[in-house]
């Protein structure tokens, strides 16, 4: 009989560590990591970039109907996102392209079009995906789902070390706090893919648990599920 692919979704706001647990997670199930917020970034940086108007719906539905996005992936399990064949990586973290993704993710064509791009990219051997709405848009018949939070203090100061990663400099604490405020309160008053706990998803509240801790309690459950023979 052929072995049930493995499809684990992530789901969760800002500054609570998916990219990394899924990065992490991925290498331990030995499938491919899919950030479906990269999606939603290059849409936003294609458009700063080609000086569309980020409220102009219709040429930014076109723009994603076709947009040529491609993920690969290192062998340290890292992600390069490539625009038309360049490495835009970086380029999509910005405050800027941060903000441009949160509204471009408002406009429902826009999610239905990059959503099927998503489900494209998926693997089919198996994927661990992570987003706001993984486990109950994309793929709400995943076998298992999670859905992650965290205090907001810890969340800001998260986003803020990744901040000084991108830039190698400090953003004070306050405008992170306010920056992650605004777009979490887009991400969950959406009327279509707002950011919700997926039916049936493990909830885990990682305020105090390491990355590693993390993807600790999810090999368990999925283990326990039958999902993956215990090494
Ligand atoms: O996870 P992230 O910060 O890279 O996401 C960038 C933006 O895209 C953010 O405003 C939320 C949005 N997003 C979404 O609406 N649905 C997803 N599945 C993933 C991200």
């Amino acid at each position: 009989m052929k072995p049930q692919r493995v499809i684990v979704t992530i789901d969760g706001p800002a500054g609570v560590g998916k990219s990394t647990v899924a990065k992490l997670l991925a290498k331990a199930l030995e499938v491919m990591y899919l950030d479906t917020g990269a999606t939603y970034r290059s849409l936003a940086y294609a458009a700063v970039e080609a000086n569309v108007n980020i409220a102009d719906r219709e040429r930014l539905v076109a723009m994603a109907k076709r947009l040529p996005l491609q993920l690969r992936q290192t062998a340290e399990g890292e992600l390069r996102v490539l625009l038309d064949g360049k490495d835009v990586t970086k380029k999509i973290r910005t405050e800027e392209v941060s903000e441009a993704a949160a509204h471009v993710a408002q406009e429902p064509k826009i999610r239905e079009a990059l959503v099927a791009l998503q489900r494209r990219l998926a693997d089919e051997h198996g994927v661990v995906v992570e987003g706001r709405d993984t486990g109950s848009v994309v793929f709400p018949y995943a076998p298992h789902k999670f859905f992650l939070d965290a205090q907001p203090d810890i969340r800001a100061k998260r986003r803020q070390d990744e901040l000084a990663l991108l830039y190698g400099r400090k953003t004070p604490l306050l405008q992170v706090q306010e920056q992650l405020h605004f777009r979490d309160s887009l991400d969950r008053t959406r009327r279509v893919g707002p950011l919700v706990k997926p039916e049936g998803a493990i909830v885990i509240d990682t305020s105090h648990l390491s990355a590693s801790d993390v993807v600790r309690v999810m090999l368990k459950h999925i283990r326990a599920a039958g999902g993956q023979p215990a090494s």
